[in-house]
């Protein structure tokens, strides 16, 4: 796999999850484990670019696959716009959710721009050109949940993300 961007071979167990393999085989614990079974998003990596909850992912049937976890959005030490957003707004409490609703977020603003519908917007975007509402980042946040219930400032972190990435077209 290619993992944040760096060439990674592993020799790994054929039952091991993806999160178990950030986690425990390569140390990258910023990708956190919840609920362990694909309800509560805490485990969100970006896979060829797609949201997905890597502790549903078998590590094995990713060969080749690019990976980005929470670790690789920033570079040269400057933050991604998501993770700067997340900060101006205060938008955690603990900070167990917030790799995975980060890395969602950055999924979710591209599947926006990008077009893909939501049940929030019923039917296929224009793309790149509407601001999203508070409804839909709600609805295209909503596989990732938040025990501390930080929503409200989670909702304007995303807004403000979204809304500088269409503007920068
Ligand atoms: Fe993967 Fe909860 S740990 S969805
Ligand atoms: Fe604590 Fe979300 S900030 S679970």
């Amino acid at each position: 796999m290619e993992i944040n961007a760096e060439s990674c071979a592993l020799d790994l167990d054929n039952r091991t999850t993806l999160l178990d393999a950030l986690r425990e085989h390569l140390g990258l614990t910023g990708t956190k484990k919840g609920c362990d079974h694909g309800q509560c998003g805490a485990c969100t990596v970006l896979v060829d670019g797609l949201r997905m909850n890597s502790c549903l992912l078998l590590a094995v049937a990713l060969d080749g696959a690019q990976v980005t976890t929470v670790e690789g959005l920033s570079s040269d030490a400057v933050l991604h716009p998501v993770q700067q957003a997340f900060i101006d707004h205060d938008a955690f409490q603990c900070g167990y959710c917030t790799p995975g609703q980060i890395c969602s977020a950055v999924g979710a603003i591209t599947e926006a721009a990008s077009g893909w519908p939501s049940a929030a917007t019923a039917q296929e975007r224009p793309v790149g050109s509407v601001a999203l509402t508070e409804a839909e980042i709600r609805e295209r946040m909503s596989g990732n949940l938040c025990r501390c219930g930080a929503y409200v400032n989670i909702v304007s972190a995303v807004a403000e993300a979204a809304e500088a990435a269409r503007e920068a077209g």
